[in-house]
């Protein structure tokens, strides 16, 4: 595809993100030769910095750049560094573009970048209104002279009201074919991978249904706690962090019905279709029987003392604000009608794993009795983080007399392909921006029906109405009661048990 010259104009340059995942990443696809020959970064924020002091802020002194890339050739680290400048906003986000517009006029014209822009929003997202305000009354959001875009990055909303009232201050400066939502989920290639493990093989999509489904699980699990984040974090919570984006998305893509094509529209009309038929929860018993939350209490793991939740920098000590979430839920469409999903997301687990496990019905007419057949269903586990691969689980017989059963896998792993270089989530997603590919990024109602579904979940934890808050030791797979989420004594896959 091609990539049209552009300005990638990033608010927020002098904060966390931009030093540890646009900078990197864009030197990335700059040794891949994948920026376009006129090409310019410019970085924004509140921070004093010169160009040069920026450079050596995200590039030359970056810890971050050192470790995400191996071509570490000084002659192309200055290369990139050298398309890098800086300007310095003031006081307040909220100001006059003017100085600004002309900066982006003065490099647009030395570098040749003929006027697209990229506007990347890396503020709190309080301000991202307040960002397309200025920008278009310094009439830089004009599509006269080049294309503009807009990349948001998340939280998206607070609520669905937030939410729905952020759609619409953007939707006040810029189109919604322009506005890129960005879940790094979608960039992950396994994420991506789900959509052609269904749609392009003929082995699984014939029962990809209710009629073999028994039920579908998604974990997601990490070792770390909220690090220096407690302050955001506390406020948040694993619902809001993880569960209405990142896995509501993967739960789209495992829900959906097949888009008549490949295109952005038509792969996120089926995910929207997909996020609407999650059948939302009202009632309180419903509440009560099918989500579970918990904190990690203070531990010690693998030798050492690790801080309850409560303790962490940042986190209230009374606080109710949940690490770990545990969601059972229906989806209410002719494909899934009565299959039961499970989806847990949590901090201070054992390890750091995202996979999605397919849980096949079990035979109908057990012949094999008695052989160890019963405990024997098929599983379909898609490891989307680390080892990333498929594993397909299956009954084979014993060698020997009669006819014992065991399992056996057939397992395949990315890391196989050894001469692909894979794209990290955000190289991939911000070429795809670069390229005006949309179909990687969030649309306003799919980001809508998500928190559809996740409100009343808050809403009720928030009442405080009977709502158990568990605790977990750090380090541990959550709360036990968890399991009795799921019906018929089946329990949670741990990936590392
Ligand atoms: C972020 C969350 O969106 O995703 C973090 O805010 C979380 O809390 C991170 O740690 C996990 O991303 P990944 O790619 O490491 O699984």
């Amino acid at each position: 595809k091609k990539t049209d010259n552009q300005m990638l104009v990033i608010f927020g340059a002098s904060g966390d993100l931009t030093a540890r995942k646009l900078i990197p990443s864009l030197f990335n696809l700059y040794l891949a030769k994948q920026l376009p020959e006129n090409f310019v970064v410019l970085g924004v924020s509140r921070s004093n910095l010169s160009d040069e002091a920026f450079r050596e802020r995200v590039v030359y002194d970056s810890e971050y750049l050192k470790k995400k890339t191996k071509d570490l050739d000084q002659e192309k680290i200055k290369g990139f560094a050298d398309k890098l400048y800086y300007e310095d906003l003031g006081d307040s986000y909220d100001t006059d573009y003017g100085a600004l517009r002309k900066r982006v006029e003065t490099l647009k014209e030395k570098h040749n970048t003929s006027g697209n822009i990229i506007y990347y929003l890396s503020t709190p997202p309080t301000l991202y209104e307040t960002v397309s305000q200025n920008l278009s009354n310094a009439g830089m959001n004009a599509q006269n002279n080049g294309w503009k875009r807009l990349i948001v990055e998340k939280p998206f909303g607070y609520s669905l009201e937030t939410a729905q009232e952020l759609n619409k201050g953007l939707h006040k400066y810029f189109k919604e074919h322009q506005i890129y939502r960005i879940d790094h989920y979608l960039g992950k290639e396994t994420v991506q991978n789900l959509l052609v493990t269904r749609f392009s093989n003929s082995i699984f999509e014939p029962l990809w249904n209710r009629n073999y489904i028994q039920r579908v699980e998604v974990t997601n699990a990490e070792s770390v706690g909220v690090e220096k984040r407690g302050g955001y974090y506390d406020k948040s919570g694993a619902l809001r962090d993880m569960f209405q984006n990142h896995l509501l998305q993967i739960v789209s893509l495992v829900v959906m019905e097949p888009p008549i094509g490949a295109d952005a529209e038509e792969i996120r009309n089926e995910k929207v279709k997909a996020l609407k038929s999650l059948r939302i929860m009202t009632d309180e018993k419903e509440l009560f029987e099918n989500t579970i939350r918990a904190q990690y209490v203070a531990s010690k793991v693998d030798g050492k003392e690790v801080k309850g939740y409560r303790e962490e920098d940042g986190v209230d000590p009374d606080s109710t604000t949940e690490t770990y979430a545990a969601i059972k839920f229906y989806v209410d469409n002719w494909r899934w009608h009565g299959v039961p999903f499970y989806v847990r997301t949590a901090k201070r687990m054992p390890t750091k794993v995202t996979e999605v496990v397919i849980h096949f019905k079990k035979p109908h007419h057990q012949i094999f009795k008695g052989s160890g057949m019963q405990e024997m269903d098929n599983k379909l586990i898609i490891r989307i983080q680390p080892d990333e691969g498929i594993l397909v689980k299956f009954g084979v017989k014993v060698p020997g007399q009669g006819f014992k059963v065991e399992r056996a896998n057939l397992d395949f792993y990315y890391s196989s392909l050894v001469d692909t270089y894979v794209m990290e989530a955000y190289e991939r997603l911000l070429l795809d921006a670069m390229q005006g590919d949309a179909t990687l990024y969030a649309r306003a109602d799919e980001v809508e029906a998500a928190w559809e579904f996740v409100d009343p979940i808050l809403n009720y934890w928030q009442s405080g109405k009977d709502v158990r808050m568990y605790g977990y030791a750090a380090g541990a797979w959550g709360p036990q009661n968890a399991d009795n989420l799921i019906e018929d004594d089946g329990y949670w896959r741990n990936p590392t048990e």
